[in-house]
């Protein structure tokens, strides 16, 4: 049986779609959520262990009603936040959503600062950028949940659009969680086979549109917020991981240290997921458009890193 503790702060759509996940599946024996909002934390932890009880996995959840209660956790999931909504870039929530990221991982920092981070709000790059820095934690940590949604949703278009292999589409995608995130249908398989051998340039093209516009798409339909059930399926992958020392590799948000040519900034890569965290950042051999591609994304991060400094976000 597991003997793990998971904390997930901010038990909105995506920490209690989450928590639930966990819970169902009993990846953990504890699980504590957090949240400003009292009463919505206590009704969540509470269906959500009722859940765990009907379906005999004996992981209990638990809410947390100060940080000390974030002690000893293994994992601490940060979903807090606001989420995106109807006309809103991701970009638009940055500084809100850093000073919330600052509280909370000030929390971490007094109570679980062992623990590994796994950082889920928006802008997801710069907040762990942003994490990391008001931390003073090493890059292996703090590590940011894009890259499996997004090439979850490729996967589904790639789906969409052949009609079969569904459970068997392996789909990657680099960068960071944006409007120029990187879809790289090379890296890109259907049962094995080569996503440019079962499918057209054009189909391709149309489809690497879609993944980009993914997160877009469902926030449009919502009307009120955006995604939560992929998104909390793929965090939790990278919880398991990291909980049982997996060693798995998942595209993911992790600092980069001189790989891919890059110092000092976020972007997704493959990473190796492990008990330490980000054991290590995999170099993928890049065609050149796609380091091109590479290049904006993480240009376009590096502008919202600039706007934290230009505020003097971190001085203060
Ligand atoms: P939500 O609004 O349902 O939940 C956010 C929760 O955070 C709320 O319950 C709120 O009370 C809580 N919160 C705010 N400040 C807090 C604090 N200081 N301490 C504890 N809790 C606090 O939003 P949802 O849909 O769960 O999304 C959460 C975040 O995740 C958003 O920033 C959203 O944009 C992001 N997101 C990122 C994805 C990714 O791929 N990285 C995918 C989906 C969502
Ligand atoms: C998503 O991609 C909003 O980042 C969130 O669904």
């Amino acid at each position: 049986m597991s003997t793990k503790k998971v904390a997930i702060i901010g038990a909105g759509n995506v920490g209690s779609t989450l928590a639930y996940t966990l819970a169902s599946k009993g990846i953990c024996s504890s699980i504590v959520l957090k949240d400003i909002k009292e009463n919505l934390v206590k009704a969540m932890s509470l269906d959500i262990s009722q859940a765990a009880n009907a379906a005999k996995s004996s992981t209990v959840v638990t809410t947390a009603s100060t940080g000390a209660c974030l002690r000893g956790c293994d994992v601490i999931v940060i979903t807090a936040g606001l989420p995106r909504m109807p006309g809103m870039s991701r970009n638009d929530l940055l500084l809100t959503n850093a000073k919330i990221m600052r509280e909370v991982i000030e929390e971490i920092k007094i109570n679980a600062p062992q623990s590994i981070v796994i950082v889920v709000s928006n802008p997801l790059d710069a907040m762990v950028y942003t994490a990391l820095k008001v931390s003073g934690f090493p890059r292996n940590q703090i590590v940011g949940m894009a890259g499996i949604l997004d090439s979850a949703r490729m996967s589904h278009f790639i789906l969409e659009k052949l009609g079969y292999g569904a459970g068997q589409i392996e789909s990657s995608v680099m960068g960071g969680h944006g409007d120029d995130m990187v879809p790289l249908p090379n890296f890109s398989t259907v049962a094995g086979m080569a996503l440019t051998e079962v499918m057209t340039q054009d189909d391709i093209d149309e489809i690497v549109e879609k993944t980009k516009n993914g997160g877009a798409q469902i926030v449009k339909y919502l009307e009120k917020g955006s995604a939560y059930y992929a998104p909390a399926h793929a965090t939790s992958l990278m919880v398991e991981a990291i909980l049982n020392d997996k060693k798995e590799v998942y595209p993911c948000a992790a600092l980069l240290e001189g790989e891919y040519g890059y110092e000092d900034i976020v972007s997704g890569v493959p990473v190796m997921l492990g008990k330490n965290g980000v054991e290590k950042v995999i170099e993928l051999k890049l065609t050149s458009e796609q380091r091109t591609l590479f290049a904006k994304s993480v240009g376009s991060v590096q502008e919202l890193v600039d706007a934290l400094y230009e505020n003097k976000f971190f001085e203060s």
